[in-house]
């Protein structure tokens, strides 16, 4: 089966206006993969952060600007310390190897969340992750990690507070650039698309503040079956649709 319905609609994909410059996904699904399969929920989450590599990669082979993954939210310590230990192994083996294969990649790693609950080891490779990258000029990858969107819009009040407390900002100057200066993704664009695999329809507390006027696509694939084709098809759905900000 063609993966476009028309020529004009591959050529899109090439388009600058028509990517998008900030992508958040949502990677669900890994559970039910590994279920189906007759597999422990963590073989899910293996093959998920293998996934992820691939399509990190082509988010910025695609020309997006900033890709956002959602790997673990502030809700996730819920979930059976076994599989809580196999996420956190994912990414500190995931750290060890990139730190290598970032000096290949023109991509710059940065990790949006509250680190502190993290273990020392894993937030010291995040640090040299993001340092051996922060020169780099390519796409911005934001892991999301002890990551909520509520927790995140809480942390930047309580700064404004303090700000307010020590004399540094009237009252009335507080905005929204205000507020979105005081996020993990200060600096960076709002979310255009949002992508959700896995038939889940909703936003799971990721990127709320940023969202404001995202696009949603959301797909019945799981996860870990999600492959480059699924991203294109996402990104020409993104393409076709016809934002208007609030205006007409
Ligand atoms: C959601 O699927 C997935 C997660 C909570 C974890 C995502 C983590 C990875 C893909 C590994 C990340 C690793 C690196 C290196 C970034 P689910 O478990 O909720 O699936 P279900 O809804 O089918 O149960």
């Amino acid at each position: 089966m063609a993966l476009f319905s028309s020529k004009k609609s591959a050529a899109r994909l090439t388009e600058p206006q028509l990517v998008p410059e900030h992508i958040g996904i949502i990677m669900d699904g890994n559970g039910r993969w590994a279920k189906k399969r007759g597999l422990p929920r963590q073989a899910g989450h293996v093959t998920g952060a293998k996934v992820f590599r691939t399509i990190a990669k082509h988010c910025e082979k695609r020309g997006i600007k900033v890709a956002t993954f959602y790997t673990f939210s502030t809700e996730n310590w819920k979930r059976p310390q076994e599989e809580v230990d196999a996420i956190m192994n994912l990414l500190r083996e995931y750290l060890k190897e990139s730190l290598a294969d970032f000096k290949k990649e023109n991509i710059r790693t940065r990790f949006i969340g509250d680190r502190s609950m993290l273990a020392p080891d894993i937030q010291e490779l995040m640090a040299e992750a993001e340092e051996a990258t922060a020169q780099k000029d390519g796409m911005i990858l934001n892991i999301a990690i002890n990551y909520g969107g509520q927790a995140e819009i809480a942390t930047a009040v309580r700064a404004i507070a303090q700000d307010v407390k020590d004399g540094a900002l009237d009252p009335d100057a507080i905005d929204e650039t205000c507020i979105e200066q005081r996020l993990y993704t200060a600096g960076q664009p709002p979310v255009d698309l949002i992508l959700r695999p896995s038939g889940e329809y909703r936003l799971s507390n990721f990127l709320i503040w940023q969202c404001a006027y995202a696009e949603y696509v959301f797909d019945e694939i799981l996860w870990p079956d999600f492959t480059t084709a699924d991203l294109d098809r996402a990104l020409d759905v993104y393409a076709g649709r016809h934002r208007r900000f609030g205006g007409v």
